[in-house]
């Protein structure tokens, strides 16, 4: 059990260097395993979530080792095709390993993944896209299992712009023979991370970033070297837990408009936002301003992962700013927390109220997902006395050294594992 000790008062005050993207390292680590190319990561974030796909990566076959930043994966020797629940049950996302143990070894079973923290996360789009590649695909004994005798270019009618079906469906099509066109694709920016690392890797492809990507084929490289992008989320974090605190801050590495739909709002709200190339820098003295209404929607759309975050920042602004979730049914939890810290929020369905109060209180907390845990840390920044976060790890899944972070640009935070 990890226990987060936050006083609250402190503003934040210089300048960091965003991590590298969780979202974007996990389906470029299963994506490597789709030949025998050695591959090369680096700035890759130490992440409890990054750690378990190592782990399945290594109960795979193949060698996966980090130093540093610097992850190497020699995925030659690979020999398993199933993922057992002890690996899948530490990590949600682990069903984008489908798509490629598929590709390479013909047949895959992965566990379903234990638990769920967001409401239902159907992996039905997965499965489809699978099956439009020439998959057979079945459920026997908890596990997802799926078998082809050579996977088949097609096409992949995504019903809804799912990431990980998206991502999934791009990394198996690069094992099939012929053209794929994946419709109603995801965009988000990790989506086109995916694809530059791809093509690295030897794909003929175009379009991430768009609703239609195109896979022709695949010639293997023998060596790749990747680069994985700055964490869009961990800077909407910092951007809120500033906008929370109030201050001045810089992040360095990070692209503007990935975030530009979480700037944007705070920009309404009175903050000061300073773009510069590959940096962005908040000022915010005094209270922001309600009157914001924050859909979550598709990338460019606000992010949902953002939405526990800016709620935090709007506990205190002067007003009421208006939530309304559209990706996950289940995600104000933080929501209730918050209430116990002296916010005002009324949560209907997909809307949550938050009507600003002027003073926030600490106050003992649960942390019930990673996103909603990082943002009682931050709404703890901007609470009188003591927030006291408890949480059964899901922060480190997502963050790396958030503690040593906020200390560092000023806050007053504890952190025990
Ligand atoms: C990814 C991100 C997660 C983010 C989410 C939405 C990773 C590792 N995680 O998750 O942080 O919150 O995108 O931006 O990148 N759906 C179905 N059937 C499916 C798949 C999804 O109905 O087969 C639904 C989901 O229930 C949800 C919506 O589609 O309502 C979006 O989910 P999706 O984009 O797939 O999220 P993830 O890829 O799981």
């Amino acid at each position: 059990m990890s226990i987060w000790r936050v006083q609250g008062g402190y503003p934040l005050d210089g300048s960091m260097t965003i991590q590298g993207a969780k979202n974007a390292v996990l389906p470029v680590l299963a994506a490597s395993i789709l030949t025998g190319s050695e591959i090369e990561l680096t700035n890759v974030p130490r992440l409890r979530d990054v750690e378990a796909s190592l782990n399945i990566l290594r109960h795979l076959g193949c060698a996966a080792q980090r130093q540093d930043d610097v992850v190497s994966v020699e995925p030659r020797g690979l020999t398993g095709c199933r993922i057992p629940r002890e690996l899948t049950g530490r990590m949600r996302s682990s069903v984008i390993f489908l798509g490629a143990i598929l590709a390479r070894c013909g047949q895959v079973r992965i566990a379903m993944p234990g638990g769920c923290e967001l409401g239902p996360r159907p992996v039905d789009l997965h499965l489809a896209a699978m099956k439009a590649l020439g998959a057979e695909v079945s459920l026997e004994d908890g596990e997802i299992v799926c078998r082809t005798d050579g996977l088949v270019g097609g096409t992949v009618e995504l019903a809804l712009p799912s990431v990980g079906a998206t991502e999934n469906a791009m990394i198996a099509a690069c094992g099939a023979k012929g053209t794929t066109v994946i419709t109603g694709a995801a965009r988000e920016p990790e989506i086109v991370e995916l694809q530059g690392f791809l093509r690295a890797l030897g794909a003929d492809m175009e379009g991430a970033g768009t609703s239609v990507v195109t896979v022709r084929g695949f010639a293997p490289e023998p060596r790749v070297g990747w680069r994985v992008m700055p964490d869009r989320i961990a800077a909407a974090t910092m951007l809120c837990a500033c906008a929370t605190a109030g201050g001045d801050v810089e992040l360095r590495g990070v692209d503007p408009e990935h975030v530009r739909s979480v700037t944007d709002v705070l920009e309404g709200m009175g903050a000061g936002i300073h773009t510069g190339s590959r940096r962005l820098r908040i000022r915010c003295a005094g209270r922001l301003r309600g009157g914001q209404t924050v859909v979550t929607r598709p990338y460019p759309g606000f992010p949902t992962d953002a939405q526990p975050l800016m709620m935090a920042a709007s506990l205190r602004a002067d007003g009421v700013t208006v939530f309304e979730e559209n990706i996950f049914s289940d995600r104000y939890r933080q929501g209730l927390e918050m209430i116990r810290m002296g916010a005002r929020i009324e949560i209907s369905g997909r809307r949550a109220v938050v009507t600003g109060v002027e003073r926030l209180h600490g106050a003992q907390v649960l942390a019930e997902d990673l996103r909603g845990g990082a943002s009682l840390i931050v709404a703890g920044l901007g609470a009188e006395g003591e927030t006291v976060v408890t949480d059964r790890g899901h922060v480190a899944r997502g963050y790396e050294g958030l503690d040593r972070a906020l200390a560092a640009l000023g806050a007053h935070i504890d952190f025990t594992e």
